[in-house]
C-alpha cells in the first residue's frame, strides 16, 4: 500500500503543479495579452453618478445573479476550483480598468467558472453600471 502511494507519488506532483499554472494570481490580467492594452483603454462611458451606481447595485443583486457566487459583501463565496474574486481586495481594484471588466463580463474568465453575462443576461450597459457598483465594495 505504502509503496503504490510512493510511485504514484511523482503524478501527484505533476497534477499539483498543472493545476497551480491553471490558477494564476488574481493580480494577472484576464484578458489575453494581443488584446490587453486595447481593452484596457476602453473607458466607461458612464459617470459614477449615485444613480448608476444604484442601477448597478440591482443588477448585482437581481438578474446579473453575481451575488451568488461573490456575495453580498462582494469577497466572494466558497465554491469548487477558482475562487470567486474578492472585491473589496483594494490591490485587485487598482490593478483592473474598467475595460478590462467589460472584457470579463463579455467572455466570462475561461477555465473558471465566471460566466458570460453582457449579451447574455444583462446589456452592456448593465453591464458598465455593475462595474461601477463593484468599484464602492473597498472601504466598504
Ligand atoms: C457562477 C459564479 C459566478 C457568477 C454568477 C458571477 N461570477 Fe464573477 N467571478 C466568478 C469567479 C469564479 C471569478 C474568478 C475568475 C478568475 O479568477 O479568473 C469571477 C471573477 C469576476 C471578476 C474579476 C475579473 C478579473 O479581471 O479579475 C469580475 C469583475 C466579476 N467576476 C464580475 C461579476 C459580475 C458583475 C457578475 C454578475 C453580473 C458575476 N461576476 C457573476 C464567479 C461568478
Amino acid at each position: 500500500m505504502k509503496k503504490r502511494f510512493y510511485s504514484a507519488l511523482p503524478l501527484l506532483l505533476l497534477a499539483w503543479a498543472l493545476a497551480s499554472a491553471f490558477h494564476p494570481s488574481i493580480y494577472e490580467p484576464r484578458v489575453p495579452k494581443d488584446s490587453l492594452e486595447r481593452e484596457q483603454e476602453n473607458e466607461n462611458p458612464f459617470p459614477a453618478s449615485r444613480e448608476r451606481i444604484q442601477l448597478g447595485r440591482e443588477i448585482y443583486f437581481g438578474k446579473g445573479l453575481c451575488v451568488t457566487c461573490h456575495g453580498k459583501d462582494g469577497k466572494g463565496i466558497k465554491i469548487p476550483g477558482h475562487s470567486p474574486r474578492d472585491f473589496t481586495d483594494k490591490k485587485w481594484q487598482e490593478a483592473r480598468t474598467d475595460g478590462e471588466l467589460m472584457w470579463v463580463l463579455r467572455n466570462g474568465s475561461p477555465g473558471t467558472s465566471m460566466p458570460v453575462r453582457v449579451g447574455k443576461v444583462i446589456s452592456e450597459e448593465e453591464g458598465w453600471s455593475t462595474i461601477h457598483f463593484i468599484r464602492t465594495f473597498p472601504g466598504k
